[in-house]
């Protein structure tokens, strides 16, 4: 088959492209590289059944494809904040013109979504039925709200034109080739260990979340966009951890003297995060394989590669 992957040189894609390339698919991975680098594909570009095109997928793009997974927008709270007019567009613009690609050609589309659309959620475990409690006009509305824009036209697509539609709700992934400087607990953790600062924690640490290792999360939407199920799926791991907890386990495995620091918790953070995944363990026969402890092991691990350079710079991962 011939697949797109738009946002393939982020984090989740370009874990997704090597999975992809593996099967020996075709593979085209779309990106403008805001959020993701050459680095994470450098092993695919001579390869030749992969094709790396530079486009904002705020314009349109015509392509011959089988399937697509939308995955194009910055994921972290820094970076879809700092122009959340623009991350808006991608999702909204974005997924309008990757629907439209999808209409055209046939394809089968995958909208990449979120436990976001969530919000701040009165019911957990969230189950798919839950219709969640978001801001409108807060700081992450134009990422929770723009997500949950993109579900609505991926379902009008699927009602007024008969596209093949998939959508997953993922929640908190981690794993290698993360950023380092994109704030998210996981990665701020593991650096702040790393370069022996003291871990910030927002709010009292009380806060729970879950997180699923990037394999496990790539095995699900491979297993969604496959199935004859349309979702909205949730795909994360329903393993619940405090950040306290999170925290603990990350100065454990790097540094058990390092200092915890408390900071003011930021606008709109979610109380509690945990996915309720038994329509994924129906639908798919989908479940997270991999524990918190082994993820950090590989996430530490490629960290340290690319951090530990004399002069502090982070060099190219090839993981
Ligand atoms: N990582 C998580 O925990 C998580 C959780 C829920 C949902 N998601 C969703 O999964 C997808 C991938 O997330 P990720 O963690 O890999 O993030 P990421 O920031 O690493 O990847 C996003 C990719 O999209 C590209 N991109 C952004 N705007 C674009 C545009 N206008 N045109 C073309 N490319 C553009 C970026 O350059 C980057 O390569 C996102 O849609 C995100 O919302 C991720």
């Amino acid at each position: 088959m011939r697949i797109l992957v738009t946002g393939g040189a982020g984090f989740i894609g370009s874990h997704l492209i090597d999975r992809l390339l593996l099967e020996d698919h075709e593979v085209i991975c779309l990106d403008n590289f805001y959020t993701g680098h050459k680095r994470n594909l450098l092993k695919w570009l001579d390869h030749p059944y992969f094709e790396l095109i530079r486009h904002d997928i705020t314009e349109p793009i015509r392509l011959e494809v089988d399937q697509i997974y939308h995955l194009a927008c910055p994921a972290s709270p820094v970076h879809y904040q700092y122009n959340p007019v623009k991350t808006i567009k991608t999702n909204v613009i974005g997924t309008l013109n990757v629907l439209g690609l999808a209409k055209r050609v046939k394809a089968r589309f995958l909208l990449a979504s979120t436990s976001e659309v969530y919000g701040d959620p009165e019911v957990h475990p969230q189950t798919e039925d839950y219709r969640g409690n978001v801001n409108t006009i807060g700081i992450r509305s134009c990422y929770d709200e723009g997500k949950r824009v993109a579900e609505t036209l991926s379902f009008d697509y699927y009602r007024q034109n008969d596209v093949d539609i998939r959508v997953a709700r993922i929640f908190n992934t981690y794993g290698p080739r993360m950023l380092e400087n994109d704030g998210r607990v996981v990665s701020n953790f593991v650096v702040q260990a790393l370069r022996g600062i003291p871990l910030t924690i927002y709010g009292d640490g009380s806060q729970t979340r879950s997180f699923c290792y990037v394999s496990d999360l790539v095995d699900g939407l491979m297993r969604l966009m496959n199935s004859q199920h349309q979702g909205p799926i949730n795909l994360g791991n329903p393993d619940e951890y405090t950040i306290l907890e999170l925290a603990q386990a990350v100065q454990q495995k790097i540094n058990p003297s390092a200092e915890i620091r408390f900071e003011p918790l930021p606008q709109d953070d979610p109380r509690r995060r945990k996915p309720d995944i038994t329509r994924a363990r129906e639908w798919l026969g989908w479940q997270p394989t991999v524990p918190l402890s082994q993820g950090l092991e590989y996430t530490i691990a490629d960290f340290r590669a690319r951090m530990l350079t004399p002069d502090g710079v982070p060099s190219a991962s090839l993981s």
